[in-house]
């Protein structure tokens, strides 16, 4: 059995600034595209970073109606080369189990010790599960602006995405395409034999691949699904059932097809990785 698993560790760097730092700007919409921004104070178990609102806030309220949400984490350096941070997007969830919420409480307590825990019942906690994010250092080398000049370079990495697996695509022109979802452990999200409806990409979580009631492969954080039966207009080679509680982006069958047939390459791409893929299925291992 195979376990294929994305960029899903940051590198220490990036880690190690996100836990130096306390505060995390937000930023939401309405479902009707009403922005917000709002800072809160966050911990993080790697990528994932955690905060607590009040339920009743414009932020909780954003997130209920549109989970997608993009975050900024730095601190002001008057001299630019001095400036470091993290921007990045994701999906925002509230943390319903008790086990969770016990734990990320557990997390605000270490970093923040002078904070008294207070009502936790009054507030909710809410999981950014990243989709991308960026580390800005101008700290190094090639770091050419003098401090404080207006339009200096800002240098930027990327740290962690989960489109890193995916073939050539513009990461811009298929995230608008892409529609968030989730799954509790035991759902199956597609069924061997079913048609190609949509295409997948796995954010958090983990899922197997299940083909005559055995299982194939696990998926993590980062791996994409859903590709052969569309490109090859064929019944779905597996199911795909989660095995954690999971976040997904989905992708109707025919805007793939219309992003894979603008992105050069792409098809060509994704032959290989069906073509890699299939020698495990058609050999039964
Ligand atoms: P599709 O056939 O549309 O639906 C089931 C999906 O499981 C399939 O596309 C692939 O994305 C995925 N899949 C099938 N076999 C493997 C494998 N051996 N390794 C990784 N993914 C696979």
């Amino acid at each position: 059995m195979t376990t294929e698993r994305a960029m899903v560790e940051l590198p220490p760097h990036v880690l190690e600034y996100l836990s130096a730092q306390r505060t995390l700007t937000l930023a939401t919409a309405s479902l009707a595209g009403v922005p917000r921004a709002s800072t809160f104070l966050y911990v993080n178990d790697g990528p994932t970073l955690y905060f607590w609102s009040r339920p009743q806030t414009t932020t909780a309220r954003h997130i209920e109606q549109n989970p997608t949400v993009s975050f900024a984490v730095d601190d002001f350096a008057s001299d630019l080369r001095q400036t470091k941070g993290v921007q990045g997007s994701g999906e925002c969830s509230v943390l319903l189990s008790g086990e969770e919420i016990a734990r990320v409480a557990d997390l605000f307590g270490r970093k923040f010790p002078d904070l008294s825990p207070g009502n936790t019942m009054s507030i909710s906690f809410f999981r950014v599960a990243p989709i991308e994010l960026e580390f800005i250092d101008n700290s190094g080398e090639g770091a050419s602006a003098p401090g404080g000049t207006f339009g200096a370079e800002f240098h930027r990495e990327r740290s962690y995405s989960v489109f890193e697996n995916l073939p050539a695509f513009d990461t811009d022109t298929i995230t608008g395409q892409l529609q968030p979802s989730t799954a509790d452990a035991g759902d199956v999200i597609a069924r061997e034999g079913g048609p190609a409806d949509k295409f997948f990409v796995l954010v958090e979580g983990e899922v197997e691949l299940v083909r005559g009631g055995a299982v194939l492969a696990t998926l993590g954080p980062g791996a994409f699904f859903g590709e052969m039966a569309i490109m090859r207009d064929v019944p779905r080679s597996a199911s795909v059932r989660a095995t954690k509680p999971s976040k997904l982006l989905a992708m109707e069958r025919d805007a793939f097809r219309d992003v894979m047939a603008q992105a050069l390459g792409t098809t060509a791409e994704f032959d290989k990785v069906i073509r890699d893929r299939l020698g495990p299925l058609e050999s039964g291992v």
